[in-house]
C-alpha cells in the first residue's frame, strides 16, 4: 500500500484519490490533515474544594435537595447560595443531570459544576459512571481549560476510593474520545488540558492514585481499541494491524514477530489459510509478547479475532448495515488494547497476545461451502457456511497457543450474531468450563463495569456439528447458534485452561452512536490486575 493514500479494493486494485489520510496510526507528519490530540492529565489533588483554584470544580448533588460532603463545603463558603439554587428548583439532583454556575462568592474555582447523583446517599456503580460521564461532558462544554472532580467523596455500593478514582478517570476518557482522523477539515481545538481528581481525606491518596493511574492506563488501551476499531476496512488490513502491532511493540518494548503466509502453510494453518484465499491483502498472524515476571512464569494467553472485513465470502451477508464488519476485528483490537494498559501499568505478568488477521472476500480462489480444510492440529472442517470464519481463523490460533504452555487462554471474537439475539449489547457471551475460571472473569467484568454472562457449553450442543463427511461442521444449525461457535472453539482448547467472550454485541454501537466501544479491555485488564497481584 502506498502511505498516504486510501487503497486496495476488493478488486484489488490501487485506487488514489484525492483525499489523502495520515494511515498510520497517529502519524500525522507531512501535509497531512492532523489528528487534534487534546492531551488530558488525570491527577490527584487533596484539598478543601472551596479553596481549589481551578476554571471549574464539579461537586454532588443529591435529590431531595441534599448536598455530599465536598457540596457542602462549598455552600458553606458561599454563605448558602448552593442550597438557595437546590430550593428554586433549578437542578433536582437526578443522575446524568449538571448545573453550571459562575463566580459562587467565597469559592477560588471560576465555575462550579452541579453534577446530579440521584436519590441514594450510596450510589449504584453504574449511576456513579454516567453521573462522572455527564459531568466530563458538560465542562467539554464550557471554555474552561482545566477542572476538578470532586466526586470521590461520594459513596458507592461495594466499592472503595481507588475504584472510584479509576471509573472517573475512565468515564473522562470515554466522554473526551473522538474519532475525527478521517474528516477533512480540522475539529475545533477544545480547552480542556487538564483534570484533577479532588480527595477530602489524605488516607484516600494512595488508592486514589492507583486508581487513576489504571483509569488512565486502560483509558488509553480503550482508545486505541477504539482507533483500530473506527478506522474503515480499507485502510485497517491485517498488514496495518501487524505495522501497529510493531509499533505498539517498540513504544512499550513488547516482542513482536508477524507470521507470513508461507510460515502460516509450514505450520499447517489450513483453516486460517481457507478464509484468506479469497482476498488481495495478505493474512497475517500477530504474536505480541509483554514480559513482565520471570522467564520461566507462564503466560497468560489473549486470542484475538482480526478479520478486517467480513463480507461473508461466498456465503455472501446481506447488505443491510454490512459496513459494520469494518468491526469485525473488535476482538483483535482488544488484545492490542490491553497489552498497552498491562505494559503502561507494569503488571507483573506475562502475556502474549495472539492476533490471526484476515479479510473475509469472495472471489475466485475463495472457499466454497462444502470443502473440506485441515486445521493445524489435524482435525478436518467441512466448511458449511463461509461466513462462519472466524473460528476458522481462531482455531487455529488456539493450536498454536499451545506451544507458550499457558496459564490460561482466552479468545475474543465479535463471533456470533446469535450472541447478540441472546444478550443484546449489555453484556459479552461468556464459554468456559472451568467454574473457578468463569468466577474470574465474571469478577473481573463486574468490578470494571464491562460485564459478561456465563453461558453454556455442554456436550449435548456438540451434536450439531457433527459434519457427514470431515470430523466437523463449522455451523451448526440456528437454534444456540453462539453456543454451537463456542463449542466449535471448545475442540481446539483441550489441552489448556481456556475461555471464550462472544463480544459481538459489546463491542460497537450501531445507529446515530456508531463506533466502537473499547470493552472488552476493562474486563480484561481487571482479571490480569488480579492475576499478577495474586501470583
Ligand atoms: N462476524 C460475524 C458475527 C456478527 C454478525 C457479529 C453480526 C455482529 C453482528 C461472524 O463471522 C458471522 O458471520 N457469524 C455468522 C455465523 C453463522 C453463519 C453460523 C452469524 O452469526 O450469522
Ligand atoms: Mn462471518
Ligand atoms: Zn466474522
Amino acid at each position: 500500500m502506498e502511505p498516504g493514500n486510501v487503497s486496495g479494493t476488493a478488486r484489488g486494485e490501487h485506487v488514489k484519490t484525492a483525499l489523502t489520510w495520515p494511515v498510520q496510526y497517529g502519524d500525522n507528519s507531512g501535509a497531512h490533515p492532523r489528528l487534534l490530540e487534546v492531551k488530558v492529565e488525570f491527577s490527584t489533588k487533596v484539598a478543601a474544594p472551596e479553596k481549589l483554584a481551578c476554571a471549574c470544580i464539579a461537586v454532588g448533588v443529591f435529590e431531595a435537595q441534599k448536598l455530599s460532603v465536598a457540596a457542602r463545603s462549598l455552600d458553606r463558603a458561599a454563605g448558602g447560595r448552593i442550597h438557595a439554587l437546590l430550593k428554586s428548583g433549578d437542578m433536582d439532583g437526578k443522575v446524568g443531570t449538571t448545573r453550571l454556575l459562575y463566580h459562587v462568592p467565597g469559592v477560588a474555582a471560576e465555575r462550579v459544576l452541579l453534577v446530579g447523583m440521584g436519590k441514594d446517599a450510596k450510589l449504584k456503580p453504574r449511576d456513579y459512571r454516567e453521573a462522572a460521564r455527564a459531568a466530563v461532558a458538560a465542562i467539554l462544554d464550557t471554555g474552561a481549560v482545566d477542572a476538578c472532580l470532586y466526586l470521590a467523596g461520594v459513596s458507592v455500593s461495594g466499592h472503595d476510593a481507588a475504584w472510584k478514582a479509576r471509573q472517573l478517570a475512565l468515564a473522562a476518557s470515554d466522554a473526551l474520545y473522538r474519532f475525527e482522523r478521517m474528516k477533512s477539515k480540522k475539529p475545533a481545538r477544545r480547552s480542556l488540558e487538564r483534570i484533577v481528581a479532588g480527595i477530602e481525606s489524605k488516607l484516600d491518596a494512595p488508592g486514589a492514585e492507583r486508581g487513576i493511574a489504571q483509569g488512565n492506563a486502560i483509558g488509553a488501551g480503550m482508545d486505541l481499541a477504539r482507533d483500530l476499531g473506527n478506522l474503515p476496512a480499507n485502510v485497517c488490513t491485517p498488514s496495518y494491524l501487524a505495522e501497529q502491532a510493531n509499533k505498539l511493540g517498540k513504544q512499550w518494548k513488547l516482542g513482536v514477530k508477524v507470521l507470513e503466509r508461507a510460515d502460516m502453510e509450514k505450520l499447517g494453518m489450513g483453516a486460517l489459510l481457507s478464509v484468506a484465499r479469497g482476498s488481495r491483502q495478505p493474512p497475517k498472524f500477530i504474536v505480541i509478547r509483554y514480559r513482565g515476571a520471570g522467564k520461566k512464569d507462564r503466560p497468560v494467553v489473549l486470542v484475538g479475532k482480526g478479520i478486517t472485513f467480513d463480507t461473508g465470502g461466498i456465503s455472501l451477508k446481506p447488505g443491510a448495515e454490512m459496513d459494520e464488519m469494518k468491526f469485525d476485528m473488535c476482538g483483535a483490537a482488544s488484545v492490542l488494547g490491553t497489552l498497552r494498559a498491562a505494559a503502561e501499568m507494569k503488571l507483573k505478568l506475562n502475556i502474549v497476545g495472539l492476533i490471526p488477521t484476515t479479510e473475509n472476500m469472495p472471489g475466485g480462489a475463495a472457499s466454497k461451502p462444502g470443502d473440506i480444510v485441515t486445521s493445524m492440529s489435524g482435525q478436518t472442517i467441512e466448511i458449511l457456511n463461509t461466513d462462519a470464519e472466524g473460528r476458522l481463523i481462531l482455531c487455529d490460533a488456539l493450536t498454536y497457543a499451545e506451544r507458550f504452555k499457558p496459564q490460561v487462554v482466552v479468545d475474543i471474537a465479535t463471533l456470533t450474531g446469535a450472541c447478540v439475539i441472546a444478550l443484546g449489547h449489555v453484556c459479552s457471551g461468556l464459554y468456559t468450563d472451568k467454574p473457578a475460571l468463569a468466577r474470574e472473569l465474571l469478577a473481573a467484568g463486574d468490578e470494571a463495569w464491562d460485564r459478561a454472562w456465563h453461558m453454556p457449553l455442554w456436550d449435548d450442543y456438540h451434536e450439531q456439528l457433527k459434519s457427514n463427511f470431515a470430523d466437523v461442521a463449522n455451523i451448526g444449525g440456528r437454534p444456540a447458534g453462539s453456543v454451537t461457535a463456542a463449542c466449535f472453539l471448545s475442540r481446539f482448547a483441550r489441552n489448556y485452561d481456556w475461555a471464550h467472550l462472544d463480544i459481538a454485541g459489546t463491542a460497537w454501537r450501531s445507529g446515530k452512536e456508531k463506533g466502537s466501544t473499547g470493552r472488552p479491555v476493562p474486563l480484561l485488564t481487571s482479571f490480569l490486575i488480579k492475576r499478577a497481584s495474586d501470583d
